[in-house]
């Protein structure tokens, strides 16, 4: 049974004014998502924050503040990120141009002192533009994939609370993990100088 929904379409500036402002308070997973759920973006006004490289997926950032920020993630046909967590803060994503498949893993084992760690893969789920999502506080640990047989490109809209600049990867064949730094690949719309987009 599908439930009709009240979804309000915004250009992105709209969008992240609305979002930010829910009170610091107010900004809970039940709360945003809620938001996320009734507001969809326009994708015609994401171009600014669009860009494609074959070499990696892209992270742009849209707004940042001391309690969130707010980025679109590009992927080619085929890419995926590694697998990472979300340092315990909260994200939220849509996909308002293509599908991604996220795929989540539990957390079996974990050394902090060796870099050791077993993860196991759970749920699968999809989104796109009508079925936002948000990563499971309980099993943060995950995947988001441009798979190719979905033969697009897709692009997300991510929202952390709060803004974290780096994560935890997990290698899991080799049963290890590690942190690794996050950069913006762009800025408010503007590339940033030292990255050369394939
Ligand atoms: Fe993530």
């Amino acid at each position: 049974m599908s439930k009709q929904l009240a979804v309000e379409q915004l250009a992105i500036a709209d969008w992240v004014k609305g979002l930010a402002s829910i009170p610091d308070r107010a900004f809970s997973l039940e709360n945003v998502q809620d938001y996320i759920i009734h507001h969809a973006v326009r994708p015609e006004t994401l171009e600014k924050y669009l860009f494609f490289s074959k070499g990696n997926y892209t992270r742009n950032l849209i707004f940042k503040n001391d309690l969130f920020e707010c980025m679109t993630i590009c992927w080619e046909v085929g890419q995926h990120s590694r697998i990472h967590n979300h340092r315990d803060q909260n994200c939220w994503m849509s996909a308002p141009i293509g599908r991604l498949k996220i795929q989540n893993f539990r957390v079996e084992q974990k050394d902090a002192a060796c870099g050791t760690c077993k993860i196991v893969p759970t749920e699968i789920y999809e989104m796109d533009g009508a079925h936002p999502v948000h990563v499971n506080p309980l099993e943060p640990v995950h995947q988001v994939l441009n798979l190719p047989e979905f033969n697009q490109r897709a692009v997300s809209i991510h929202v952390y609370s709060k803004p974290f600049d780096s994560c935890e990867v997990y290698q899991r064949e080799r049963g290890t993990y590690g942190d690794v730094p996050l950069h913006y690949t762009s800025e408010y719309g503007k590339l940033h100088p030292d990255e050369k987009l394939l």
